[in-house]
């Protein structure tokens, strides 16, 4: 599909008049990215006593969750795009401002009552995450946060995740 994602230019992010926000930069030098998780980690460490699992989206997600999950001494899950998971997933079905998508979360990624910690790199309209959510309340996961790099604040996705505690460390209109 020619369209594109939040974080990309292109004719839809222009017919949206949202502003363009890309953690590349950061990715690529090595004193922003680590300040970055250095952020991230302090943030989870005074908010929440015990953390189980990092749980990151498919695929920026994948770029912040398993330095963090390193950084606290524990473990990383995938919640994948459709189709890619091996062996029993749940998956969930969400919609986007530009179409539909699918999420798959493998069956035994989490155990009942396990503290996640839910990251992606920006929170657009709450659809991707508020979806990864649902697929983790299935496996009965005790969500502390969903924790994200940027938040487009116009949007309103926060509200999506309804009583989720939700955290970013940037935010944008
Ligand atoms: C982008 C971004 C978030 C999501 C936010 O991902 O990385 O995951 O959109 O949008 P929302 O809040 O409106 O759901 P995208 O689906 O473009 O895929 P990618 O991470 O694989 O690039
Ligand atoms: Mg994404």
């Amino acid at each position: 599909s020619p369209l594109t994602s939040p974080l990309e230019i292109g004719p839809r992010k222009v017919l949206f008049g949202w502003k363009l926000r890309d953690i590349s930069p950061l990715l690529k030098d090595p004193v922003a990215f680590k300040a970055l998780i250095d952020l991230l980690e302090d943030h989870l460490r005074a908010s929440f006593p015990r953390i189980d699992v990092i749980a990151g989206l498919d695929s920026r997600g994948f770029l912040i969750g398993p330095s963090l999950a390193q950084r606290l001494g524990v473990g990383f899950v995938l919640i994948r795009k459709k189709g890619k998971l091996p062996g029993p997933t749940e998956s969930i079905s969400y919609a986007l401002e530009y179409g539909k998508a699918e999420l798959e979360i493998q069956s035994d990624a989490v155990e009942a009552g396990q503290k996640v910690v839910v990251v992606d790199d920006l929170l657009a309209t709450g659809g991707t995450m508020r979806a990864a959510c649902e697929l983790l309340v299935r496996l009965k996961a005790d969500i502390l946060e969903c924790l994200v790099v940027i938040e487009l604040k116009a949007l309103g996705g926060a509200a999506k995740l309804e009583a989720i505690p939700f955290h970013s460390l940037l935010q944008y209109d």
